[in-house]
This record gives C-alpha cells, structure tokens and sequence, in this order.
C-alpha cells in the first residue's frame, strides 16, 4: 500500500513560523498587548490583546497612526528620543492603567521605528490598594506591644502594670494569672504586654511563644478541649492524632480567654498546672509541659472556676478598668492616641503627609458618648470616622500632603443618639455611687477585703462587682 504521507517527514522549523503566520498566533495567546509602529508612527502589527484593549480590531488599526488608538503611547516618546522605556505606568482616562516597556528597533544600524509590550495592571491596583487598606486596618488594631505606649501607664493602669510585671519578672520565678475586664478594656494587650516583658527580662527565651485561645469560641467544650489538649487517633470517631495549642505553648505563654469555658475540661487544666504535664483526648500518655497561663474573662472567674483551679490561677488577679471608670483626661488622651495611629499609618503605608484635624463638635461628640465595648469601640469609632471623611487611594495619586477635617457628619452615630452622654454626665456616672464609695470606705476600715464587701454591698442594695471595689481600694490607696 501507498503512503499518501508520513507525519514523521515534516520536521517544525523556525522559517515555518512565519511560513504558516504561527508568530503572530502565538503573540495573539500571550497575555501582554503589543504594538510595534515604524518611524513615523504608523502601525504595523498590533496583537490581539492590544486591539481588545483599544476596543478595535486589527486589520482596522495597521496603517493607522498608534496615537489615533493610544494617546499617551510610550513608543512615541521612544521614536522621539530613541532610547527604551521601562515599566513606565500609564494612567488613562475611565479604568485602563498600563505598565508599559518600549524599545527602539534597528535595523543594519539604521533607526527604523520601535515596539511596546504592555499589561493592563487595572486588577493588580485595586488588588494593591485592597492590600493596602487591609494592612492599615491590620496596624490600626494591632494591641500595643510596650508599656511607654500604653494610656493609662501613669493613671488608672498604673498598679496594673506593676502587678503585671511581678507576674513573670518577680524572683520567686513566673506565676500564672488572671486578668478581669469587660470587653475592650486591653485584656488580650496586657497578656501580649506580659509577653512581651518576660522575654525582655529573660524569663522567657526570644523564641518562646504565644499561643491564644479564646475558649468561649467554640460551640461545645469538647472542641475546646481538643484544641487546647490534643487528641489522639481513635478518641472520638473521625478523630485523628493532633497536637493541643498546650504542647504548642511548650516554654512560653498559653493564653486562654473566657477560660471559663472550658467547663468541665477545667478539671485537665488543673491537673496540667499541678503537674505540669498534660493528656491528649483519647490518649494514655502524658506529656510534659513547661507553660505560663495567663486566663482571662469578662465574667467573675472566682464564681465560674473551679474553686482549685481558681486558687492556682489567681496568684495574680489583674483587673483592668471599664472606660467609664477612667478619667475623661484619659479618655481624651486615648482619642489623641488612636487619631496619632491613623496619621502614622497612613504616612507610613502611602508616603504622603496626612494633615487630619477634628472638628472641635465632632470631637466633643466622640469623647462624649458612652462606649459599652469600651477602648475597643472607642477606636473603632475614630477610625471609622476618619474612614469616613478621608479620600479613597485612588484619589490620592501624585499628591504629597492630603488636607481632611472629620465632621459630625462622618461620624457612625447621630451625636444626639441615646448612647451619647455629655462630659458632665460621663462623671456623674462614674461618681454615681457617692454613697456607695462611703459606705465602702467603712467596710474596708473594718478590715473587710473586697469580696466581702461586695456581699455586705448586696444587703445595702448594691449589685457591684468584687473587682471593681478591689479597683477602687487600689485607686483610693494610691491618693494618699
Ligand atoms: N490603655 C490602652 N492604651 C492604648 N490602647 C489600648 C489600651 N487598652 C486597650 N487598647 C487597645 O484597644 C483595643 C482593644 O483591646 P483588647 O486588648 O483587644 O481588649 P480585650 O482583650 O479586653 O477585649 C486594642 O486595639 C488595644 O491595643
Ligand atoms: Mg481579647
């Protein structure tokens, strides 16, 4: 039989490119928009990412001037000056923005025209500047991390602080603790704060980490516990063998927030402390362990612990203030901080300078109001208030200061709103239990500690939290 043809014969060769026009498919396919135009301008090849993106096509465009397509062309800067241009951005009226490298062509020497390869960068911008606002939101909450930066170090924080030290720094060797605060107050800072202080005294080596946990996170206590203990292959079905976030903390601090939790898990913990050796879930082997527990809680842990586990854990019990029980210089002192932050970050994130001022209403409107959810609301509300008023990335471009005043009107809440209160009653409320603080004073004259006059307080018809009559002891021995 005769073989018409054998595909073994043809043999692909570089002049077959051009033979077959398999060049000009190939730079059809590549991402990149190419334009080459001859001395005077005109075009000679578009491919057919560059015709998209001229919203034309290219038999309409060879023969044509590339100005008639691309005002701004980078090629005709390069016919004009015959030397190349690299990564030039190209910023179009409507949404086109291009990064665009052009080059002249020679030919035997001879000056001849030039070519451009360009991608549009729209998407990688606004994915920048997705970025960008992210990582300044990421600056904006992330927790001070040394004390000179903390409001309050003077003030009401002051004891704390000290405590807090003595927790990990004192000579007897690091203690675990308990830190108590409503939602808000710099819990989870101070335990960083903690952190960060045993590390600089050497109690605990540069490496050694920090693992957090908020135990409240989870729907059942079974799923905290295997998080924070481990498990092994079998314990329970589908489980598979894990390593707890105890074994993780091996050598530095496991904090657990709303530790309380833990429910009837308490009982590992306290066996973990006692022993300093801790058990998978499932498992027969114990595992020694060599951490510091910082647990925190919004909630009395004295009435939701275990009595035991209470007493290893509360060798220090830190109690942070409410905003409301700060002084209104601090809370002033606190809106400068946060409003300092977003200047920071936004100089530093766009190189510009950023001359923010507050209108003095929406400032008296923002220190005025009542924040349930404490600092944390309190920030939120600057940031989003200057969110507000400032002008979006896009709008910033080639600028090297930007001017911004925050009106009421930027900010989140109506200044008349019910949650607002005025400076005067911002005071009232914390002197509100005039009688309250004498009848205290009185106890405390017995020689009453706190939690028993928070029970004598009951039957004066006072529902006041332990803590906050310890605060207030604390406070009132620092007057004198
Ligand atoms: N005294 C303070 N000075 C400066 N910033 C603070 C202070 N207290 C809290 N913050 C900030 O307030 C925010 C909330 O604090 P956080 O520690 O998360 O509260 P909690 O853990 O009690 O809910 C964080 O951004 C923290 O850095
Ligand atoms: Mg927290």
């Amino acid at each position: 039989m005769k073989k018409c043809c054998n595909a073994g014969d043809f043999i692909l060769k570089y002049e077959d490119l051009y033979k077959h026009k398999l060049l000009e498919k190939i730079l059809d396919y590549c991402k990149d928009g190419i334009n080459v135009v001859n001395s005077d301008g005109i075009l000679v090849y578009s491919n057919k990412i560059s015709a998209d993106y001229a919203n034309s096509n290219r038999s309409d465009m060879i023969g044509k001037h590339i100005a008639a397509f691309y005002p701004q062309a980078a090629v005709l800067k390069v016919l004009k000056n015959k030397n190349a241009l690299l990564d030039k951005k190209i910023h179009y009226v409507g949404k086109k923005k291009y990064v665009i490298s052009s080059y002249p062509i020679y030919i035997d020497n001879e000056f001849q025209g030039a070519f451009s390869v360009f991608q549009d960068i729209q998407e990688i911008e606004e994915l920048n500047n997705r970025i960008k606002s992210l990582e300044l939101h990421l600056t904006l909450s992330r927790p001070e991390d040394n004390i000179s930066s903390v409001i309050g170090n003077t003030g009401s924080l002051q004891n704390v602080l000290v405590r807090a030290k003595r927790t990990v720094g004192s000579l007897a060797g690091p203690r675990h603790s308990i830190i108590i605060g409503e939602s808000g107050t710099g819990k989870t800072m101070l335990a960083n704060l903690i952190y960060k202080y045993a590390i600089d005294v050497g109690v605990l080596d540069k490496k050694a980490p920090f693992i957090e946990i908020n135990c409240g996170q989870f729907t059942n206590p079974d799923i905290a516990a295997v998080e924070i203990f481990g498990s092994e292959e079998g314990a329970y079905t589908g489980s598979k063998q894990k390593k707890g976030l105890f074994e993780q903390a091996n050598g530095g601090i496991l904090f657990l927030d709303e530790a309380h939790a833990l429910e009837k898990y308490q009982t590992l913990l306290l066996k973990a402390i006692e022993s300093g050796r801790i058990r998978r879930i499932g498992c027969s082997r114990d595992i020694a362990v060599d951490v510091i527990i910082i647990a925190a809680s919004t909630k009395n842990l004295k009435e939701e612990m275990l009595p035991e586990l209470y007493q290893r854990l509360a060798q220090y019990e830190l109690y942070i203030p409410s905003l409301m029980e700060r002084s209104f210089e601090e809370k002033r002192s606190l809106f400068n901080h946060f409003v300092d932050k977003y200047i920071r970050a936004v100089e530093n994130l766009h190189g510009i300078n950023f001359n923010l001022s507050f209108n003095k209403d929406a400032e008296e409107a923002i220190l005025s109001a009542n924040y349930p959810r404490n600092i944390r609301q309190l920030r939120d509300v600057i940031n989003y208030s200057i969110d507000a008023s400032t002008p979006l990335i896009s709008d910033i471009k080639g600028k090297d200061t930007i001017y911004v005043i925050v009106d009421k009107e930027h900010l989140p809440f109506e200044p008349d709103d019910q949650s607002v209160t005025t400076k005067a009653k911002h005071e009232k409320k914390i002197n509100l239990d005039k009688r309250a603080e004498i009848i205290i004073k009185d106890y405390h004259n017995l020689g009453y500690g706190p939690r028993r006059i928070a029970q004598k307080m009951l039957n004066e018809g006072y529902e006041i939290e332990y803590y906050r009559i310890a605060y207030y002891l604390r406070k009132l021995k620092s007057q004198f």
